[in-house]
């Protein structure tokens, strides 16, 4: 598909099959998000600095090919990191204001991100440009998966405190996006 069709076909999915996705559909929408690129430390987000502040977990639901479970994507390794085998996403969800999208998705890739990676260099604007980097993030995710005939919606909706107890993020890290992925309705 070009990138056109993919705009064209871009739009917001918050009801999926039931269906599960594949691992490899998985791994091919968390490269399109943070993937290493031309080399070793470019990835196919933009990044103020090259800094690189955002880090992702999956939520597994429904993935052929991977326990339910919580996971770290190591982007470098381009692999997963179990974190937990307990089934966290109606807590995940909870935490989501109780949006059924992410109660339902076959799997949930949250963007976290350690803006003291950024305030290195760039002080108070580093939240700024954070944010920045998370749109970047989505939009990719949202093009692969129009791609890939699946759906996703931007979850922006979230108690922070909460994701973060429920994904057992180090106290660095925050949670800017949630993007639940499954197959269209
Ligand atoms: C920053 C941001 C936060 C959003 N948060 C939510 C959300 O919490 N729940 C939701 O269902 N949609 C959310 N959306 C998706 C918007 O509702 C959606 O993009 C908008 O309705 C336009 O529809 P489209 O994406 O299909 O073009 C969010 C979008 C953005 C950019």
């Amino acid at each position: 598909m070009s990138v056109e069709a993919a705009l064209l076909q871009r739009h917001s999915v918050r009801e999926y099959s039931g269906d599960p996705v594949t691992l490899a559909e998985l791994s091919q929408l968390l490269w399109a998000a943070q993937g290493i690129t031309h080399s070793r430390d470019m990835r196919t987000a933009p990044s103020a600095g090259a800094l690189y502040p955002l880090e992702l977990y999956v939520v597994a639901g429904r993935v052929d090919g991977l326990e339910k479970g919580l996971y770290r994507y190591r982007i470098g390794d381009h692999d997963l990191l179990e974190v937990s085998r307990e089934d966290l996403q109606e807590e995940l969800a909870a935490a989501a204001l109780a949006q059924d999208c992410v109660a339902d998705a076959a799997a949930v890739i949250v963007v976290a991100g350690v803006v003291e990676r950024t305030a290195v260099k760039y002080g108070e604007r580093a939240l700024r440009y954070v944010h920045m980097e998370v749109g970047a993030v989505a939009q990719n995710v949202y093009l692969q998966a129009a791609a890939l005939g699946l759906g996703t919606v931007y979850v922006g909706a979230f108690r922070d405190a909460r994701i973060k107890q429920v994904l057992r993020m180090p106290d660095p890290e925050d949670p800017f996006a949630i993007l639940p992925v499954g197959r269209p309705q």
